[in-house]
């Protein structure tokens, strides 16, 4: 076993789904479930069979076969287009498909950096993204993810090889970077010459983003990843990531290492999009997000007093929230045993965590649940604070 792989613990996000799981086990009464980062899903049974059945007696000879590398043609074309219907400008980029963001993230470490690297990082963030880059070797800068923006951006970025961000309803803040903030970032990195990282899963479910870092990197410095897990479902396993042409071929190689791309679920997806069946689920998807987030922000400001929201949501499943002099990681149990559950926000810093904050998830809970969880998050909150909060 690897030196760096034997020195890793479950990352801090599993580890708290493994803790969630084992109380809901006992929990009789049904838990609301306000930590889950998988979506309900929105496309019907039949509807993925008969993308199934149509791919299946089209395109029988690439169903059975490896897929090409960097996917199959088809659906790196039908996948630009869908992004283009997004505003996604991804000018002479190359797009290729992955099994899932999290093996885009695998393949792009494998093919781009070396040991002794330094990446810097939004914080909080997804901290599951950076696991690969720091098992190749890399450490990581946290810059400060604050309601105003990255705290102290321009000398953060100072001698790194990329800089990793999730500017767009944001896991786990529910943040949306503004549109200044994506053109600094785009400016510092030709300036710098480091490259941009962007995750961008959520962009279909965010109610009107800004346009992506993308679009502000005219200078080859960014790379683009997206995600299917969270518009459609995370099982088909589908994802993309735009790259600068002049890497196109080092990550082509990357991913070869592991060929872990399926071609059957790749023309599904293509089957699905040539439909216009996934641009009609991100609009379902995106319509379901806002009303539940309305609900969770108004249950917030009805029976949570303490509760200061970090940031509005504007689309996407989180919220954050901060409640100040309370150990959110001690107040998980007791939610547990009144039946919610949530992440506490530990999981997603890289350093120093906020032990009052918590990411709380609309994704899979409808909004009357997400009222009765916030009343029994709200309680359990009260029951562990040193004092009295309201
Ligand atoms: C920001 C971010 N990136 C990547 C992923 C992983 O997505 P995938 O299922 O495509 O691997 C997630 C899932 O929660 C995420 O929130």
């Amino acid at each position: 076993m690897s030196k760096g792989f034997r020195e890793l613990s479950w990352a801090p996000i599993m580890k708290y789904f493994i803790r969630i799981e084992e109380a809901v086990k006992e929990f009789k009464g049904g838990v609301v479930n306000l930590a889950s980062g998988s979506p309900d899903v929105v496309p019907r049974p039949e509807e993925v069979m008969d993308a199934i059945s149509d791919v299946a007696s089209r395109y029988w000879g690439e169903v059975v076969s490896y897929p090409p590398p960097g996917g199959p043609r088809r659906l790196r074309d039908e996948v630009r287009a869908y992004l283009a219907s997004q505003g996604v400008d991804l000018g002479g980029m190359d797009l290729l498909v992955f099994s899932g963001s999290m093996h885009a993230l695998n393949v792009l470490s494998l093919a781009l950096i070396r040991a002794g690297d330094l990446i810097a990082s939004e914080n909080p963030t997804f901290t599951d993204s950076l696991i690969p880059m720091k098992l190749h070797g890399a450490s990581v800068r946290p810059i400060a993810l604050t309601p105003s923006g990255l705290e102290g951006l321009a000398r953060g970025v100072e001698g790194v090889k990329a800089l990793y961000v999730v500017p767009t309803a944001n896991n786990p803040t529910g943040m949306t970077y503004s549109a200044e903030a994506r053109s600094e970032i785009a400016e510092l990195s030709s300036e710098h010459d480091f490259l941009v990282i962007e995750d961008d899963p959520y962009r279909a479910l965010a109610s009107t983003p800004p346009p992506p870092i993308v679009n502000y990197c005219r200078a080859h410095t960014c790379v683009y990843v997206g995600s299917f897990s969270k518009v459609l479902a995370p099982g088909f396993r589908v994802a993309y990531a735009a790259v600068p042409r002049e890497l196109s071929e080092v990550v082509m190689k990357a991913s070869e290492v592991s060929l872990a791309l399926s071609s059957l679920a790749s023309l599904v997806i293509y089957a699905l999009l040539r439909k216009g069946l996934v641009a009609r689920y991100a609009a379902e998807g995106r319509r379901r997000c806002e009303l539940r987030l309305k609900a969770l922000v108004d249950a917030l400001r009805d029976y949570m007093p303490y509760a200061a929201l970090w940031a509005e949501p504007r689309g996407g499943f989180y919220a954050f929230i901060k409640v100040p002099g309370v150990n959110m990681d001690k107040v998980l149990d007791e939610a547990l045993r009144r039946g919610v559950s949530y992440v506490p926000g530990p999981a997603f810093y890289l350093d120093s965590p906020d032990l009052s904050t918590a990411r709380l998830s609309i994704a899979k809970t409808r909004e009357d649940d997400i009222v009765r969880g916030v009343k029994a998050l709200s309680e359990a909150v009260k029951s562990v604070a040193p004092g009295p909060i309201t």
